[in-house]
């Protein structure tokens, strides 16, 4: 059961040129087998376990930089918090007018229903942005 819960995005993942490998136990065994001289580079988007298996499997322990997990700093890795930045989104919105930024969104819910998408955000399996609509009925 646990196992097709976390492969459900494998497909998705290849489609978008990466490499899917299963997380859970096992999991620095796997990455070595993939990568057997060592990872470059590490971007966290869960916390800790991840830190600590990203640390292990990195040539240069220091190259994990987390979005979730500030104890990646005390791990001798970053942290790193997103603020709101109108140069970079202006950026970004022109590479996706260019059709060069794919945003994938997982589903659309009307505002009233914030507190399912929140459910859904919490859950951690949200396939690419939760979209609320406001103003449509
Ligand atoms: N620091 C900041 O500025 C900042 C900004 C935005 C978000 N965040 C935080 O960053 C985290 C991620 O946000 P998000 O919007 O990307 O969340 P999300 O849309 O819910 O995506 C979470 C992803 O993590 C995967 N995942 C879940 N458990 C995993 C595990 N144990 N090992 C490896 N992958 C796992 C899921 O894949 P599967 O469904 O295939 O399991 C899913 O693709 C959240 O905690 C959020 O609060 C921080």
């Amino acid at each position: 059961m646990q196992t097709r819960v976390v492969e459900r995005n494998h497909d998705f993942v290849s489609e978008l040129g990466g490499e899917p490998v299963t997380y859970g136990d096992g999991l620095v065994d796997r990455i070595r087998a993939l990568a057997p001289g060592g990872v470059d580079a590490a971007l966290d988007f869960v916390g800790g376990e991840a830190v600590d298996v990203s640390r292990q499997v990195l040539k240069s322990p220091e190259r994990v930089a987390s979005i979730v997990d500030v104890a990646a700093v005390e791990k001798g890795g970053h942290h790193v918090w997103v603020r709101p930045d109108p140069a970079g989104l202006t950026a970004l919105a022109e590479l996706a007018d260019q059709g060069k930024l794919s945003v994938h969104i997982d589903r659309a819910l009307p505002l009233a229903e914030a507190a399912e998408a929140l459910r859904i955000s919490r859950d951690g399996h949200a396939r690419g942005k939760l979209v609320l609509t406001v103003g449509e009925r």
